[in-house]
């Protein structure tokens, strides 16, 4: 089987963390490094986060980068209702034993890109992209050397879930993903349309927890913890794993339905911010990006199952 080569940008998160355990164990991908940004809790908070999950899926070889602090523009918000004060919910805070890698995110996720073959490097944006607009403004190079950019972020027919028309990631920072969408890079959008179908129940949950492994243990416990939140907050049984959809994609495209299509990022009205227009009457054969559209969610489980094993 050829690996999936990946970087991983994030801001766990609990989702985040499910989708770095099915990373750091999927014998279909190969994690070249971690970049950290400023989303769900702040820079600090993300990247010891990220920390800590390596350790305890015993992926030390890892490197994680700490990359942008705040959005290009705009204040820095945290999600912090759905993810826990800390980040990772339940998970109580430890101080992980490896440090972070030298050098900023923004220059790891170049270098990496340009050390490697053209278009051989994936990368899963997971959190606001900041990270790889700035990487785009400083490597002119990079949209056209990049592999595909898989990124959990928008919302189309499902509405928003931090405004009735933005999802919290494209919200956090408009203009970095108007800069990403308008840059070239061959990008697969996961926004709410698919990720609403990819949604952590009772049975889904005891099938990670009954492997009985520290990494199924802790993505368990991450989506125990978001079951709980989306019940108190929401009103919903079973929560959406939002960044495992770009993971399990790279892992298993043929788990996904994606569509052709043109996306916008809506960066001047503030009763609209972020919103993500995606044009579908596009030329297939030309159209700039993709989104998806339906997920296998059993697949999705089994594949996070496997890995955690
Ligand atoms: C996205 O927002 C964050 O809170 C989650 O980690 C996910 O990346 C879902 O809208
Ligand atoms: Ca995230």
């Amino acid at each position: 089987m050829t690996r999936q080569s990946l970087i991983i940008d994030c801001d766990p998160g609990v989702d985040d963390a499910v989708a770095l355990m099915l990373a750091f164990g999927s014998d279909r991908l190969e994690t070249l490094a971690i970049s950290t940004v400023a989303g769900n809790a702040p820079l600090d908070k993300t990247t010891r986060n990220a920390r800590m999950l390596r350790q305890i899926a015993g992926r030390d070889d890892v490197p994680i980068h700490a990359g942008a602090d705040r959005p290009l523009r705009r204040k820095r918000a945290g999600a912090g209702e759905f993810h826990g004060e800390e980040g990772l919910g339940f998970l109580t805070p430890f101080p992980p034993s490896k440090p972070i890698a030298d050098g900023h995110g923004v220059d790891a996720l170049i270098r990496h890109v340009l050390e490697r073959p053209e278009k051989t490097v994936a990368l899963a944006v997971l959190g606001p992209m900041t990270n790889l607009a700035l990487a785009l403004r400083k490597e002119s190079s990079l949209a056209a050397r990049l592999g595909p950019v898989a990124v959990m972020g928008g919302a189309r027919s499902e509405g928003g879930n931090i405004t009735p028309s933005a999802e919290f990631n494209v919200w956090a920072d408009p203009e970095a993903a108007d800069e990403v969408l308008r840059s070239g890079c061959d990008i697969v959008m996961f926004g709410l349309d698919v990720t609403h179908q990819v949604r952590a129940d009772d049975a889904r949950i005891a099938l990670i927890a009954g492997k009985h492994t520290p990494a199924g243990d802790t993505a368990a416990a991450m989506m125990r913890f978001s079951q709980k939140v989306e019940r108190e907050i929401v009103g919903w049984d079973s929560p959406p794993v939002h960044d495992l959809c770009p993971v399990a994609w790279l892992a298993r495209p043929e788990l996904f339905e994606l569509k052709p299509c043109r996306i916008q990022i809506e960066i001047q009205s503030e009763l609209t911010r972020g919103h993500t227009a995606v044009e579908f009457r596009v030329e297939a054969s030309t159209a700039p990006h993709r989104w998806a559209t339906k997920a296998d969610a059993d697949g999705v489980f089994a594949l996070l199952a496997e890995a955690v094993s």
